[in-house]
């Protein structure tokens, strides 16, 4: 290899040198990148990452940058917060959550691929990124556009919540609204990267792009003391994150950096598209699209990109998918919220949801240590709960004012009763 990593097909096994492309072009399966581990081990030592800050570039030797790079701002670093009293609730032992619902800059996991991705965009001298997107991958294309000096043109379904729009539209970016689910959006986007110079994150620099997402999975194993996990319950869109934590644990195996142990990998969707997990739950060879119906916007992907890898990772590492209703989706929100104290989006609804099925199926064991990832933030879809909490009438600034409130309450629960 002439750098230390390169493009390499998943399916045929062809090597590309970098580019800005995303399938194998003997047999149009997608491209990943691959490394030359054999270099990486000799060169790469645990013990350098201590005097590093804690975020994702403390990985910098594992993800695709060039050999100058300069860490262009703090991405990632996420706490791993020890769910006690979710633990309790649910009754199993050990659970983490992984809270990217505090990822700088743009507050979801989507900025860790869109970091490796703009630094590929930099590399083969694009001005201008974009991105197809469900919501936050536009909200972090169009912050670190900002911050890194592109011109940024970001194309999302028409119908998305009002404030993923806002949190694209508040950094300058340009977003074209496609009358069109995420799929038709996607498809538009191929047309436009074959048309334009421009570095769509998703489609022509999708190796780069998915390579971010590994840090969310290095991050895991060092912040439980450089050890894997019995159990990951992971949300999936495109299925793209979850192969990638995969592929971190897996990377860690091969440099030493922990003992090997066998993770099993649960995914998680809404029943409103659910392609990935209906094909695991029903033993498909190959998932059957979707068109989407579901509150949870950000994981509407009725045809995702990396569903067939998602399935058959699920399968082989002895995990399970499954998928809630929209209204499970809202409880497990409140639920998150009212024992972690963390707010999450829609996704992490649905995540957090699906551990908890998992968890009374019995495939998820007490005393297993489990993580569960949180990858957006609440204040993205507020939408989605708004109904949940009507808006309390105000009272006059008086002790005699609130003692007739809270008796007016006290009256209202006993009636309740
Ligand atoms: C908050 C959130 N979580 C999870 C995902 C799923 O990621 P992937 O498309 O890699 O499966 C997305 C995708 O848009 C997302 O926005
Ligand atoms: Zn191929």
């Amino acid at each position: 290899m002439p750098e230390i990593f390169q493009l390499r097909c998943r399916e045929c096994g062809k090597s590309f040198e970098n580019s800005p492309r995303s399938f194998c072009e003997e047999c149009f399966s997608p491209l990943e990148v691959a490394y030359d581990y054999d270099s990486l081990k000799k060169t790469v030592r645990r013990e350098n990452l201590a005097g590093r800050d804690f975020n994702m570039w403390r990985y910098a030797e594992m993800l695709p940058l060039n050999k100058d790079f300069v860490a262009p701002n703090s991405v990632g670093g996420t706490p791993l917060v020890p769910a006690r009293k979710l633990a309790a609730h649910w009754g199993i032992e050990n659970l983490y959550l992984k809270n990217d619902a505090v990822c700088f800059p743009s507050l979801s996991f989507k900025d860790r691929v869109v970091s490796t991705a703009l630094v590929a965009a930099r590399r083969f001298g694009f001005t201008t990124v974009g991105c197809s997107s469900t919501g936050n991958l536009a909200n972090a294309v169009a912050a670190q556009a900002a911050q890194r000096g592109f011109d940024a043109c970001v194309f999302i379904p028409a119908d998305l919540e009002p404030a993923k729009i806002l949190n694209t539209a508040v950094y300058g970016a340009r977003i074209v609204r496609i009358n069109g689910n995420y799929d038709h959006v996607n498809r538009l986007c191929a047309q436009i990267a074959d048309k334009f110079a421009w570095g769509l994150v998703n489609v022509n620099l999708r190796p780069y792009y998915s390579e971010g997402s590994k840090t969310h999975g290095f991050e895991i194993a060092e912040q439980l003391g450089w050890r894997l996990p019995d159990n990951v319950v992971v949300p999936m869109a495109g299925g793209s994150l979850i192969g990638k934590i995969a592929k971190a644990f897996h990377e860690l195996v091969i440099l030493g950096w922990v003992e090997p142990k066998p993770v099993k990998f649960f995914g998680a969707q809404a029943t409103g598209c659910s392609p990935i997990s209906d094909g695991v739950k029903r033993n498909l060879a190959r998932f059957e699209p979707q068109k989407p119906n579901t509150i949870a916007r950000s994981l509407a992907i009725g045809n995702p990109a990396d569903g067939p890898f998602a399935i058959k990772l699920i399968r082989e590492s002895g995990g399970w998918a499954e998928d809630i209703s929209d209204p499970e989706i809202v409880e497990a929100i409140k639920l998150l919220a009212q024992t972690e104290g963390i707010f999450t989006e829609t996704a992490g609804g649905v995540t957090a949801g699906v551990a908890q099925k998992l968890i009374q199926q019995e495939r998820i064991r007490p005393e297993e240590t489990t993580v569960v990832s949180i990858t957006g933030n609440g204040l993205k879809t507020t939408d989605a709960i708004v109904s949940e909490f009507p808006v309390t009438e105000a009272i006059a600034p008086r002790l005699d004012a609130f003692e007739a409130y809270l008796e007016s309450q006290f009256a209202v629960a006993t009636a309740a009763k």
